[in-house]
């Protein structure tokens, strides 16, 4: 079967720079381009105001100086929290930033985004489509083509909502370890022409699956070359990166 168009690199960071900066924040993104990255993951999800912001919990508590649910809190209070003395004292101050500001960055950088849709419980349908939405927004100067982003989720319901709003963007279907027996469709459910998975769960036959229908494959979060280098050669389209400083970024 022929392949969708893959126009993502090999490599992306996860998270801006794994966990050599304070994930999901700017200097985070910027740390991953001294590197030479030019494609990053990020977790995105709604403020309880409807700002869509960059946190991978549902609560900010481990990445920031705040207590309390995402879903809880209005943009300008999430806004005022420290996002960076979580991980060291050199970030101190780093702000949470909103996905727009990010992405404005990542355009104005050649930095090409895989925005995945980290939607608060209960909140799927409404942050697929509000992602989707800033995306189209933030990406319709046709000039930008060779940055569109990649959208990816783990919530079947909010990469549907994504397609309804959006359906220009690709969607890659996330799937943790292990890999449920329905990835494939769960992959047709939302239209993706990708599956991500744990890199742990992936083996040659169902890269070789995945390519059977039409699928191309991502995965998550391989942080050792020779794993990555096994992970390419079963025919792996991209693998998603901590280790920025030891996996050279390639197109
Ligand atoms: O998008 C790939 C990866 O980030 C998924 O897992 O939990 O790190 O968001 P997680
Ligand atoms: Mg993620």
């Amino acid at each position: 079967m022929n392949l969708p168009a893959w126009p993502y690199p090999k490599t992306i960071a996860h998270r801006g720079a794994g966990r050599l900066a304070p994930e999901n924040t700017l200097a985070a993104i910027r740390h991953g381009v001294s590197f030479g990255y030019r494609a990053t993951e990020i977790d995105v999800k709604l403020s309880g105001d409807g700002t869509l912001l960059l946190m991978h919990d549902d609560t900010t508590n481990r990445c920031s100086d705040g207590r309390g649910r995402v879903a809880a809190k209005t943009w300008h209070q999430l806004a005022l929290l420290d996002a960076g003395s979580w991980h060291s004292p050199a970030y101190a101050g780093e702000p949470i930033p909103t996905y727009w500001r990010v992405a404005k960055y990542c355009i104005e950088n050649g930095v090409q985004l895989n925005t995945e849709i980290k939607p608060c419980i209960g909140r799927e349908r409404e942050t697929g489509a509000a992602v989707a939405l800033e995306t189209q927004a933030l990406f319709s100067d046709p000039a930008l083509a060779a940055l569109k982003p990649l959208l990816s989720s783990f919530s079947t319901e909010a990469l549907i909502a994504a397609r309804d709003a959006a359906p220009e963007f690709d969607r890659a279907h996330l799937f943790e370890n292990p890999l449920p027996a329905d990835w494939l469709a769960c992959c047709k459910a939302v239209g993706a022409i990708a599956m991500d998975a744990n890199w742990r769960t992936l083996t040659r036959e169902i890269v070789a699956q995945a390519h059977a229908n039409g699928l191309r494959v991502a995965c998550y979060t391989c942080n050792d070359m020779v794993d990555a280098e096994r992970l390419w050669a079963w025919g792996v389209d991209t693998v998603i990166t901590d280790a920025v400083d030891k996996i050279v970024f390639t197109k």
